[in-house]
Formats: C-alpha cells, sequence, structure tokens
C-alpha cells in the first residue's frame, strides 16, 4: 500500500515561510520514494501558495486542517470544501485532536464534516486518539471505536469517497509532548482502527490507510513505517522544517 507522508503546519507560517519551505521540501525530496506520497496540510491562507509551490510534482499534494459541513452560508470564520478545492487543496483534515478539545468539536459534527467533504470530492484524513486519562482508565478500544463509528455511520455511499478516506491514529497524549507511542502501543492501536474499519466496511476498511501521528521525527520515522497496518505518518512539528520532515518522507 502506498504510504502517506502528511505534514501538519498547524497555526504556523506566514504565505512567505510556507511557499519557500514547500519549495524546498520539493527541491530536497525530488520525486518521493517509490510507493509514497506527500501530503502539507497548511493554513488557509498559505493553501494557494504551497499548492503552487507544489504544482505539477509527482506525488505531492496540499490540503486544509478544516473543513465546513455546507456549501456557504453565514458561518462566520468557517470554510467549504468549495474553497478549499478553489484555493488547490485535495485534502481536508478533520477531526484532529486539537479541534476536538480546544475547538469542542463533537463526534457528530466530526461525522458530519468527513462526509461532506468526501461528497464534495475531497480527500479526507480523518484522525482518531484517546487522552491520557481515557488510556489510563482502559478505554482505549472503546474511544477508538466511538470515533471511527460515530464517523463511518454517516459516510456517502458513492463506492469511490471510500477510496478518498484515510485513518489517522494520533494519541493525544503523544502529540507535541515529545513523548512517541511505542511499538506495542501502535501496533495495538492501528489493529483495532483496522479491525472497526474491516467490521464496518468490509474490504474497503482493509485498504484504508492508517497513519500514525504524535512525535514523530526522523529518527524514529523508519522503526514506525515498519509497523504492522502504518501506512504513513502525520508529522506536526517535525514538519515544519523542509529538512527534517524530507528526511522523515525518505526514511
Ligand atoms: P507532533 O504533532 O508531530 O508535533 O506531535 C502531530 C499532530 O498533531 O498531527
Amino acid at each position: 500500500m502506498q504510504k502517506i507522508m502528511a505534514a501538519n503546519w498547524k497555526m504556523f507560517k506566514t504565505r512567505a515561510e510556507a511557499r519557500a519551505t514547500a519549495e524546498q521540501l520539493r527541491t530536497l525530496v525530488g520525486a518521493p520514494p517509490a510507493g509514497r506520497s506527500v501530503l502539507v496540510f497548511a493554513p488557509y491562507t498559505a493553501i494557494a501558495d504551497v499548492a503552487q509551490a507544489l504544482e505539477g510534482a509527482a506525488h505531492m499534494a496540499t490540503g486544509g486542517q478544516n473543513v465546513y459541513p455546507a456549501d456557504e452560508g453565514a458561518f462566520t470564520g468557517e470554510i467549504s470544501p468549495g474553497m478549499l478545492r478553489d484555493a488547490g487543496a485535495q485534502w481536508a483534515l478533520v477531526g484532529h485532536s486539537e479541534r476536538r478539545q480546544i475547538l469542542g468539536e463533537t463526534l457528530d459534527f466530526i461525522a458530519r464534516k468527513t462526509a461532506f467533504a468526501l461528497e464534495k470530492g475531497l480527500n479526507v484524513l480523518l484522525c482518531v486518539g484517546e487522552s491520557l486519562t481515557e488510556r489510563e482508565e482502559g478505554k482505549l478500544a472503546q474511544v477508538l471505536t466511538e470515533q471511527l463509528q460515530s464517523a463511518l455511520a454517516v459516510l456517502p455511499s458513492a463506492a469511490d469517497s471510500l477510496n478518498r478516506l484515510a485513518v489517522a491514529y494520533e494519541p493525544v497524549w503523544a502529540i507535541g509532548t515529545g513523548k512517541v507511542a511505542g511499538p506495542p502501543e501502535i501496533l495495538e492501536a492501528h489493529a483495532l482502527v483496522r479491525s472497526v474499519l474491516e467490521n464496518s466496511l468490509g474490504d474497503a476498511g482493509r485498504r484504508m490507510p492508517i497513519l500514525y501521528g504524535g512525535s514523530v521525527k526522523p529518527d524514529n520515522a523508519t522503526a514506525i513505517l515498519k509497523l504492522d497496518n502504518v501506512d504513513g505518518v502525520l508529522v506536526g512539528g517535525a514538519s515544519l522544517q523542509a529538512e527534517s520532515f524530507a528526511r522523515i518522507v525518505t526514511a
């Protein structure tokens, strides 16, 4: 399966900085290694710049970090799938833990965003993951199942939309903390995610990419990418510098 090497730039970078980083990444990586694709989730203001910088590069795409489930309307501060596509994005990141926790996004809202963005032709990377308390209370399986099933239950019926959905497992306690989940934790969580996907979607669930995210760095990426059911990585901090992200892409 193709491995997706995704960068999440969060609320970092001016347009000029984003363009320069994307250009540098393109130069450093050239064409991604066989079987790998590169994806950059840029801040809204920089999506068009990044998309232009990556235009025509094989297996490199741009995404937005959020999306609203409507075509247009009185939704101050929000962005539609059409606007993201117009800016050059092919992907939307949905359900990142920072949006669940800081912005209070609910399971239902995230499910509606996922379905709507897919219906409107975007690819979606749906993030799931447990907090430290949930893990300590033994609720890993329950939390992942709830987060996945709420979104899978309302997916659009068009078969091709399932081919445009990917999942990122990101344990909240490992995001931006330097605490990377160890191989046993990643294997356990990814196997759980895979079984929920298979049970709900059959073959499409067997094929759906599952990315790992949370303190991925150049020096741990190779080991993580070798694990069963790890079909890519979603990288925050270590993706902000082109050099460090390029080392992960080629790890
Ligand atoms: P991190 O962030 O790599 O800085 O831990 C990952 C993410 O939030 O997607």
